[in-house]
């Protein structure tokens, strides 16, 4: 009897573990999926989630503590609203392609684009509809006159992006914002939207390869701007490139009438221009470690050699470039 009951027992034994481990295993579960959808889905900041822009600590870490308290609460981060004017040309779809791989990697960022069109075309919508990013989609042509060499670029589409953010936002109290110029052949790294996002009034910062320079950027003692390091134009009120500052919606929303001006703009004043109606020099806040370290370039692409292109479509196909 004692020795039935001993087998039985023993054949018994092995199902009852694989029992013991399958409910642990399925009560870990839940927490599991945390880490990847937190540290790795592309596009979960980019729809609003409040996922900070850059972590601290790689996956998992911290995850114990949460599994007992739950996830900490993080403060709603301010939204960052990128205004790009763009314009059609051969490397427009490459440069647009770099630059939203940047942004969706960039918590609660709102992209403004601005075409220099008469109408929206179809290269740039179909683009903005599969770029995985919460987007607004604007169009403003620049008049035939203002379009030659040594004039300012994009002051219309830059105020068209002004006045759109303006218009969204004139019932409501301002939500946390922060405005920034974003060209569309710059090169911007994720620790630049890190620091620009905490930006109370108008923020500064310096622009690799612009100026004629290897750099440019604000002189700061004491954590002011005193002058400006610039290889061009150093009497220029604010010696920064367009890719150099952010502001607050805030400042948008309180100074309506600041926008970019055609009347006696010059190439390179525009940046000074507008500045000037919105801020001062001793009011503005360096970012980047006191004004020390490039977190975004001035770079601009090379014109391409279409010389081989055929005059008339000799492809079997057509393909969008
Ligand atoms: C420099 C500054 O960095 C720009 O911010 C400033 O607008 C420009 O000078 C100027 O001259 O006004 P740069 O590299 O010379 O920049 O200018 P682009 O990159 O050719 O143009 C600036 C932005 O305007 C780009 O996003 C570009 O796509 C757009 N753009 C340019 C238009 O929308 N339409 C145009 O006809 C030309
Ligand atoms: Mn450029």
């Amino acid at each position: 009897m004692k020795s039935v009951l001993f087998s039985r027992f023993f054949i018994l034994l092995p199902w009852i573990l694989i029992v013991i481990i399958m409910l642990d295993v399925d009560t870990r579960r839940p927490a599991l999926p945390l880490t990847p959808r937190l540290y790795f889905s592309p596009y979960a900041g980019g729809r609003g989630g409040a996922r900070p822009p850059l972590r601290r600590g790689g996956p998992g870490r911290g995850s114990e503590r949460r599994n007992e308290s739950g996830p900490p609460r993080a403060p709603p981060l301010p939204t960052i609203y990128a205004i790009t004017p763009t314009y059609s040309r051969p490397v427009q779809k490459a440069e647009l392609t770099r630059l939203a791989n940047t942004f969706r990697q960039v918590a609660q960022l709102h992209w403004i684009l601005v075409e220099d069109a008469a109408a929206r075309s179809e290269l740039v919508s179909r683009f903005v509809a599969r770029a995985g990013l919460p987007c607004t989609h604007l169009h403003v042509p620049t008049p035939r006159r203002y379009k030659r060499p040594g004039l300012p670029r994009a002051t219309e589409q830059r105020n068209a992006g002004l006045a759109w953010l303006r218009q969204r936002h004139r019932h409501q109290r301002a939500q946390p914002g922060v405005l920034f110029f974003a060209d569309d052949d710059n090169t911007y790294s994720l620790e630049l939207f890190q620091e620009m996002r905490t930006t109370r009034k108008v923020s500064v910062w310096p622009v690799g390869l612009v100026g004629g320079r290897r750099y440019e950027r604000p002189l700061v003692e004491n954590g002011k701007v005193v002058g400006w390091y610039t290889g061009w134009r150093a009497d220029r009120p604010f010696a920064i490139d367009m890719a150099g500052f952010a502001v607050s919606l805030q400042v948008i929303l309180s100074n309506p009438k600041a926008v970019f001006k055609r009347r006696g703009s010059q190439p390179g004043m525009q940046e000074s221009d507008f500045l000037k109606q919105i801020t001062t020099v001793e009011e503005l806040e360096p970012k980047a470690s006191n004004c020390t370290k490039v977190l975004v370039w001035h770079t601009r692409t090379e014109k391409v050699n279409l010389a081989n292109e055929p005059k008339y479509h000799l492809d079997t196909v057509k393909i969008e470039v």
